[in-house]
């Protein structure tokens, strides 16, 4: 955990926000949560937000924040005698709240009184919208509502203010950002030197699993390691690397205290691009370094997006996949044939940083409204960037058959597609390069140490074995 300080002056922020003004912010901790049997729990993860506001990491916690008084009760139970004997010693409800700055605690039985006693004195209870069934069902019993009113009443005014102060990362969590991405490109340096034809993805997989384990908190998120990047989440990995293969491996581990690393790299199986493939590789690349290079804080990111999306068009265009001008092919759309999700996201506690408050509030600016366009409406993040923003860059090419397949047939924006040029690289597979990046007051500052992403240094990493 950070310095108690840390919480109490993020609560202070809380407390002395605009919106909400009035009643009470009740923060819910996760739970274990079974995997097949209650004994078997899924690893224990908790929720980012009460990280971000109380910074305990153990199951079984509630906090209720007073917006009219300013303080904050812990709910929890002390560590029974059976909890030792399986578990060990933990600390008590005591312990945690002194590490959390937070003076006054209660029994976790005594949060549903205290939520009646407050409803029956008409104080609105603020909670953010849940994304586990466990706490939709804790948030309609505690709350007298049925589990589907629940979604409906959460706070969109708390989620504002969340999203506004966990958006601007402080000093010590830009370390911890830097911590995250020194373990993700130690997996990565070495997803790079074993791509060698007989790896097997799983292989691959499993060690990178095990480096964020060793020396982080483990994974950010399921990793994609596969010869078939064009699959953009592809989470299975059943296949063996064989000479020509691109390998795609987009994975993070997490810092001690739960902050993601998010990078992609790109390597050719054998250690050498073929033509095509560096072709295509290095106009991702430029796009992926061009976009980093437009960065500046007040920019919007879908400039930026679109920025990338035009600096990729070029290029396809001088390798003969397009035809026409790059910026018309970038409005109409038809870039997306290749790249169809958006540039990147907030990053922070999640890789998706804050996706649970809701993905528009996150990325949209109030008035900015989400594209209905193929590809753009992808895009997680549009808003004006600002100074303690960290956000990932991550255009991509893909080879997409079943996609190419059904523009082909439709003749989609035929006017700025070569489809019999694009026919020829089915099968090459996808291409990403994502970074994580801080934007500063003078531009932007790409975190952690180099990975390499140039093709040279790659070929060079990738045949070094
Ligand atoms: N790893 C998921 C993403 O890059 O968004
Ligand atoms: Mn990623
Ligand atoms: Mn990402």
């Amino acid at each position: 955990m950070f310095s108690p300080s840390t919480y109490v002056d993020r609560r202070r922020r809380l407390f002395e926000a605009d919106e909400p003004a009035r009643g009470l912010v009740l923060l819910l901790g996760n739970e274990l949560s079974a995997m097949n049997y209650a004994d078997n729990p899924y690893p224990f993860r908790q929720d980012s937000t009460f990280l971000y506001y109380l910074g305990v990491d153990a199951p079984g916690l509630a906090a209720l924040l007073d917006l009219e008084t300013g303080s904050t009760c812990l709910y929890g139970a002390n560590p029974s005698l059976d909890d030792v004997i399986w578990r060990g010693e933990h600390p008590t409800r005591d312990d945690y709240a002194d590490a959390a700055g937070v003076s006054t605690t209660a029994d976790r039985s005594s949060l549903a009184a205290d939520l009646a006693d407050a409803r029956a004195s008409g104080r609105p209870v603020h909670f953010l919208p849940p994304y586990r069934p466990g706490h939709k069902l804790r948030l309609a019993d505690h709350l007298d509502l049925t589990p589907a009113q629940v979604a409906d009443r959460a706070s969109s005014s708390l989620c504002r203010t969340i999203i506004a102060h966990r958006s601007q990362k402080e000093s010590v969590e830009i370390d911890q950002l830097e911590d995250a991405v020194e373990t993700t490109a130690r997996m990565h340096r070495y997803a790079l030197r074993h791509a060698r034809p007989g790896t097997t993805e799983r292989e691959l997989a499993g060690t990178l699993a095990g480096l964020a384990d060793a020396h982080g908190a483990g994974l950010s998120f399921r990793p994609t390691c596969s010869v078939h990047g064009e699959v953009l989440h592809n989470h299975e990995y059943n296949n063996t690397l064989d000479t020509g293969n691109l390998l795609l491996v987009d994975a993070g581990a997490t810092s001690p205290h739960h902050y993601a690393g998010d990078i992609t790299r790109v390597a050719p199986v054998g250690g050498r691009f073929s033509s095509r493939q560096r072709a295509v590789y290095e106009a991702v690349l430029e796009a992926q370094v061009s976009a980093i290079d437009a960065i500046e804080a007040g920019r919007t990111f879908r400039d930026i997006h679109l920025h990338a999306c035009t600096v990729l068009t070029e290029h396809l265009i001088d390798i003969g996949l397009m035809k026409g001008e790059a910026s018309a092919a970038v409005e109409a759309g038809a870039h997306a044939l290749f790249l169809p999700h958006g540039l990147g996201h907030m990053l922070g506690l999640d890789a998706h940083d804050m996706e649970n408050l809701g993905e528009d509030l996150v990325g949209y600016a109030p008035d900015q409204t989400r594209s209905d366009q193929f590809g753009l409406h992808a895009l997680r993040l549009a808003r004006p960037l600002a100074p303690g923003f960290v956000v990932t860059v991550e255009p991509g090419c893909y080879f997409i058959p079943a996609l190419i397949d059904q523009w082909r047939a439709d003749q989609r924006h035929a006017r700025f597609i070569n489809y019999d040029t694009v026919e020829d690289f089915v099968g090459l597979g996808g291409v990403r390069i994502e970074d994580d990046v801080l934007v500063t007051e003078t531009g932007a500052r790409v975190l952690g140490p180099n990975i390499p992403k140039a093709p040279d240094a790659v070929e060079a990493l990738a045949s070094a074995g």
